[in-house]
């Protein structure tokens, strides 16, 4: 293809990427604190986690459900995480009789469970009593009863009856060998509540990080528009104002607080549950690309993480970044260390209404690999049958609400008996990768605060990158700010807009080390207080990426087509969103602007910088192919092969106890044929591939080195 050569000749290299995959450097990521990482399997008695979420709160019979359960494979249950209601029917009045009772069945199927902590659906009676649980919204008005996580979290009688019953299960679980760990409420995160309790509880989060209010006063530049405050009590929290606009300074630290807050309610359940029962794991449920609290620090205070995978929700056809994305932020919110899938897509989700198209039954098989694929040694379907009650009736189980084993069960069937035999092949092994993303929570937090433009998208941004590696079959590691960049060899950090010294200062001696790192447009712009910097843009960024910004461009009107292109050698790509003109400093330019008075100005760039370089991106384009021949020339000057993948297939790894696992999923009615380089042995058929290895339509081949 003409604009492949010819971008590609611009970066210096020439197109020819395929090549035999290489072992990546790093080992397997301990744990935080140099404690060893949490193994999931060796926990799980040495099996594969599968299982279900389950409700017999609800439904049964338990002893058919758990027959079919076995026969599925099913090892393990999430339970209990909704039913505050029936273990606590009356205030300080516990009931586990029924719980026992579905645990005994369950465990002589050999079914363990993980019980949840039930503080995300306060009982009616506990909200009826303490009108004042229910969290208040941003004009002053408190949510009534009904629907879930309702609840402010620095109420005190809510924390004392969330301390009761948490110390309630632990007492009565601590010794029970069928109860393999905790859940911790569900899907922490919000909502907001703007009571005076809360607001009290900022204030006083305020005057431990700063000390003083001039410092405070100083730190969020009140004196504009004469916002100076002379008492705590004043601070306010970011609620409805006229205009609804705050101090963005007063913003970010409100999500910091939020964050904090957040994790302070988790610790005083886990606190709780480590005290009397010691010998349980803990983990909590969370939602991947969500981003109100920062998993990265939540998940210092959990053993492992677990979270909702659901790819149905926007998917498109063949696509398959976003749940790949979702799991790869995952496994790094918590230091590389494998994961596993509470809520495993099970159906088609709704509420009320459908979401979407029905999937192949086969696609569900494949999301499970995926998981697989990107870290997950533990997938459990939400749930085990779809509700016949409540909300949730259009979000479908496994079964549905008459219990036929239908295709989705065949398929959690099939996967179930296929994981139990590749428990030896994956134990032991993790996702390494040489590519970093560099996902920073107060950049994410500082453009909700301040979007930009309308058509600005971190998120978006992050799946240009993140995409373009994955289509060229090369892992990824997503990586927060203070992750140790050392087992890397190239680091993309999109629009990395609040910058702090210290991620500075790791950001040049990673370059300097010989890494290549990727800058995207509106770089080094706001300080740690979200605050705008007084360098010359990029700011503390300038000198690494040889560059100055004395101008830029936003976009005016996105869907009015593009308003600006960029060139290269000849090659015209639309670009979107911003425009940061650049003057060239050290570094050279690789693309320049085609449109308006600045045509010919640079729009791409690159730094050598001690034994790395620096590229600098000054737009987006929306262009595939751009991406692919940024990313593939980065790649091969860094050493890493990857590989051209068929549209809709897409190829992951694991290695470790020297091993090297090669996964490859085929999200499309096709079968596709893709070269591996070398031979592999089927790890489900034992027999041996050739270097180009068939996969079937919506379906998975898992490869393993080793005879
Ligand atoms: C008006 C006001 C200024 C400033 C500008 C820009 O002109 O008088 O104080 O706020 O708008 O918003
Ligand atoms: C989330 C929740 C579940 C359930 C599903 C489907 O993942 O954790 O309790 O509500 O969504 O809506």
């Amino acid at each position: 293809m003409k604009s492949r050569v010819t971008l590609a000749s611009a970066f210096f290299i020439t197109f020819s990427i395929l090549g035999p995959v290489v072992m990546a450097g790093r080992v397997p990521a301990q744990a935080g604190s140099g404690s060893r990482p949490f193994d999931l399997i060796a926990w799980n008695d040495g099996q594969f986690v599968y299982g279900v979420d389950y409700y017999p709160e609800a439904e049964g019979p338990v002893e058919k459900d758990a027959e079919m359960m076995q026969a599925a494979g099913i090892n393990f249950v999430r339970m209990a995480e909704f039913a505050w209601a029936k273990m606590e029917p009356t205030e300080g009045h516990y009931d586990f009789a029924w719980l026992d009772r579905a645990l005994k069945v369950l465990n002589a199927h050999g079914i363990k469970a993980v019980l949840g902590t039930p503080s995300a659906s306060p009982p009616a009676w506990l909200m009826a009593r303490y009108p004042d649980i229910a969290a208040m919204n941003d004009q002053g008005v408190r949510y009534r009863y009904g629907s879930r996580r309702n609840y402010c979290m620095n109420n005190p009688h809510f924390l004392a009856a969330v301390r009761g019953i948490v110390t309630a299960m632990a007492e009565h679980y601590k010794n029970h060998p069928g109860v393999l760990g905790w859940q911790i409420d569900n899907e922490l995160g919000g909502p907001d509540c703007y009571d005076s309790l809360c607001l009290a509880a900022f204030q006083n989060w305020c005057r431990t990080k700063y000390g003083s209010l001039d410092a405070v006063n100083k730190a969020w530049g009140t004196i504009f528009w004469g916002h100076t405050y002379s008492a705590w009590s004043q601070i306010p929290l970011p609620w409805n104002t006229l205009y609804g606009v705050h101090n963005p300074s007063l913003e970010l630290d409100y999500r910091r607080y939020f964050s904090d807050a957040t994790r302070n309610f988790l610790v005083m359940q886990t606190d709780i549950l480590r005290r009397i029962a010691p010998g349980k794991a803990i983990t909590h449920n969370e939602m991947g690309m969500f981003d109100n609290v920062d998993y990265s620090h939540l998940n210092t205070a959990i053993d492992f993480v677990a979270w909702d995978n659901y790819p149905m929700i926007d998917r498109n056809d063949t696509g398959y970044t976003d749940p790949a994305l979702a799991h790869d932020l995952m496994r790094g919110s918590k230091n590389q260390q494998n994961f596993m899938v509470m809520e495993e897509e099970g159906g088609l989700p709704g509420w009320t209404e459908f979401w979407g198209h029905q999937a192949p039954p086969g696609l569900y098989r494949v999301w499970a690999y995926q998981a697989i694929a990107h870290g997950a040694d533990g997938v459990c379907y939400f749930r085990w049958r779809t509700s016949r009650f409540g909300t949730e009736q259009y979000w479908q189980g496994v079964l549905d609400q008459d219990s036929y084993p239908n295709a989705r069960y065949n398929v959690v069937k099939q996967t179930g008996d296929e994981v139990k035999r590749l428990k030896d092949v994956l134990e032991g092994t993790t996702p390494l990768s040489q590519v970093a993303l560099l996902v920073s929570p107060d950049t994410r937090w500082a453009f909700h605060i301040q979007p930009l433009v309308k058509s600005f998208d971190y998120n978006r941004q992050l799946h240009r990158y993140y995409d373009s590696l994955r289509r060229q079959g090369v892992n990824v590691d997503v990586v927060f700010p203070q992750a140790d960049l050392s087992p890397y060899k190239i680091l993309v950090a999109p629009s990395l807009f609040v910058v702090t010294p210290e991620l500075t200062r790791k950001l040049i001696d990673f370059v300097e080390g010989g890494g290549t790192l990727v800058l995207t447009y509106r770089s080094g712009v706001k300080d740690e207080h979200n605050v705008f910097t007084d360098e010359t843009l990029p700011g503390p960024l300038a000198k690494l990426a040889g560059i100055a910004i004395h101008d830029y461009d936003p976009e005016a009107d996105p869907a009015g087509g593009a308003q600006q292109q960029i060139v290269v050698s000849g090659q015209h790509y639309p670009a979107h969103v911003w425009f940061d003109i650049l003057t060239p400093g050290t570094a050279q330019t690789l693309a320049t602007y085609a449109a308006s008075y600045y045509a010919g100005s640079a729009a791409l760039t690159r730094n050598a910088s001690g034994k790395g370089s620096v590229y600098y991106v000054g737009t987006e384009p929306d262009s595939a192919e751009f991406y692919d021949q940024l990313l593939a020339g980065i790649l091969q000057s860094a050493g890493i092969s990857g590989r051209r993948l068929p549209e809709g297939v897409e190829m992951a790894t694991r290695e470790g106890a020297g091993r090297k696992v090669v996964f490859l999923l085929n999200y499309t009615a096709t079968k596709q044929s893709v070269d591996v380089g070398e031979a592999y042995r089927d790890a489900l058929s034992g027999g041996l591939t050739a270097t180009s290895v068939e996969v079937p339509e919506f379906g998975v081949t898992v490869l393993v080195n080793q005879p």
